[in-house]
């Protein structure tokens, strides 16, 4: 119960109306992409298969283009083989890269140089003293290039079946089913108004170095979610913009997403310097949490809370103790086989994929909440100054702390 003795409720305008049908819209949009997710994960699809494609040669093949095309259709039935004996053996069989009778093009190409594998695919002496053997499991496969046998092995593809294309579909449901969530609680319940109205009397709530730090934190996890979600996502979303398209998206995300992680660890060590005391959890946030933080209603007595509340607190350490995962995983991804072999490399992988999509969804309500879900909260990270009637509904003691009150039996 507040510790301030609630005011009249103000009849609230036409604009919280506005919000709402917002919300209904973008819930009918999230609600059919959620449909397709849905679709997607049972669909039997699951599956990554290798696409390589091969130009027949349209004029007689020579003898070493022949040749070469039987070791590869030879390579490409045992491949066919081996998927046979593989963990799901009523699933469908994969197209196979190449079928009897195709010949591989031998057209000479006049600078081979940014085509040869070898360039892209050898480590140049900067990354090799980075990278250290490691003790996989080599195979066999009909991929034309350098170590592509390392995809044979048989963890691998359970991996990759089981796992890795289970956590990307899970994924993209709890950000699409949570995102959808909130739009309907906009819809249905509106926005967290400031029930009494604005005071039009501001009190100051972050300073100058709290907002750059906050903003400068958020900016780099947003082009890090943005960058990632390309790379994880990438050809589901933007390969229907065309190929070319998709290679730059690919191609700046991939050195964005390791552009951006310095900032954001940055930002993550002064926020939780100097936010760190007023997130260690007390005794109200078992009450706060109760009753939700009393917003499901436009009763003007909310839950006390000092300067962060329950809700606020959570946001803090999942960005804390997560974004520290993700920048301790990501570091070990950007070092290949530096600190971890192959299958640790593989669990590396799959932690990071998996925390990071728990974050986005985590994020977005956070977003949510701190601009269209709840009048005022935005001039706090914005302007630094809030009304002093939300600083009175959402943070009574913090209020009273700060205009020098002493709350009695609060703590
Ligand atoms: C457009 C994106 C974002 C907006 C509009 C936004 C907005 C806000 C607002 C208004 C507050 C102050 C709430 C208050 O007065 O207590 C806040 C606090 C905070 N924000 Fe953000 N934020 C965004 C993104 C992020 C991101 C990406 C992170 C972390 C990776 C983050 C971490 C925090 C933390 C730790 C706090 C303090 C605890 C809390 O109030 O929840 N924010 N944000």
């Amino acid at each position: 119960m507040s510790i301030y003795q609630p005011g009249p409720v103000v009849v609230r305008g036409r604009d919280f109306t506005a919000y709402r049908i917002g919300g209904a819209i973008v819930a009918a949009l999230l609600f059919v992409a959620l449909c397709f997710q849905v679709w997607e994960l049972f669909d039997g699809d699951a599956r990554t298969v290798p696409e390589v494609s091969w130009i027949a040669a349209d004029n007689t093949p020579d003898v070493g283009g022949m040749e070469a095309s039987e070791v590869i259709i030879a390579r490409t039935k045992l491949l066919d083989e081996r998927w046979r004996t593989g963990p799901s053996p009523e699933g469908e069989i994969p197209d196979l890269a190449l079928r009897s009778g195709v010949v591989l093009n031998t057209v000479p190409i006049e600078d081979p140089s940014p085509f040869l594998t070898e360039a892209w695919a050898t480590p140049d002496n900067e990354a090799l003293p980075m990278i250290k053997p490691s003790d996989r499991v080599a195979g066999i496969s009909s991929l034309p290039y350098p170590a592509a046998e390392i995809f044979e092995r048989p963890f691998a593809r359970d991996w990759r079946v089981g796992i890795a294309d289970l956590v990307t579909h899970l994924g993209a449901l709890a950000i699409l089913g949570f995102s959808f969530l909130l739009a309907l609680l906009l819809a249905i319940r509106g926005r967290v108004p400031i029930v009494e109205g604005r005071s039009r009397r501001c009190v100051k709530r972050f300073g100058l170095i709290e907002r750059a730090t906050h903003w400068m934190t958020s900016v780099s996890f947003i082009m890090l979610a943005l960058t990632g979600i390309t790379i994880a996502y990438g050809k589901t979303l933007l390969l229907p913009f065309g190929e070319e398209f998709l290679g730059d998206a690919g191609w700046l995300s991939t050195w964005g997403h390791m552009m951006f992680f310095p900032p954001f660890a940055l930002g993550l060590v002064i926020m939780a310097g100097m936010w760190l005391r007023h997130n260690l959890p007390s005794r109200l946030d078992i009450e706060w949490l109760r009753r939700a933080g009393g917003m499901m209603t436009d009763s003007p007595d909310h839950p006390s809370a000092r300067k962060f509340n329950a809700g606020q607190k959570l946001i803090f350490w999942s960005a804390v103790l997560g974004g520290g995962l993700m920048v301790a995983t990501g570091i070990v991804l950007m070092v290949p086989f530096y600190f971890f072999g192959v299958d640790g490399m593989s669990w590396t992988m799959l932690a990071h994929a998996t925390i990071g999509l728990m974050l986005i969804a985590i994020f977005i309500a956070h977003i949510y909440i701190g601009t269209v879900g709840m009048q005022g909260a935005i001039d706090a990270m914005w302007q630094g100054d809030v009304d002093r009637n939300w600083a009175k509904e959402h943070h009574d003691l913090w209020l009273a702390e700060i205009e020098g009150k002493q709350p009695e039996g609060t703590r």
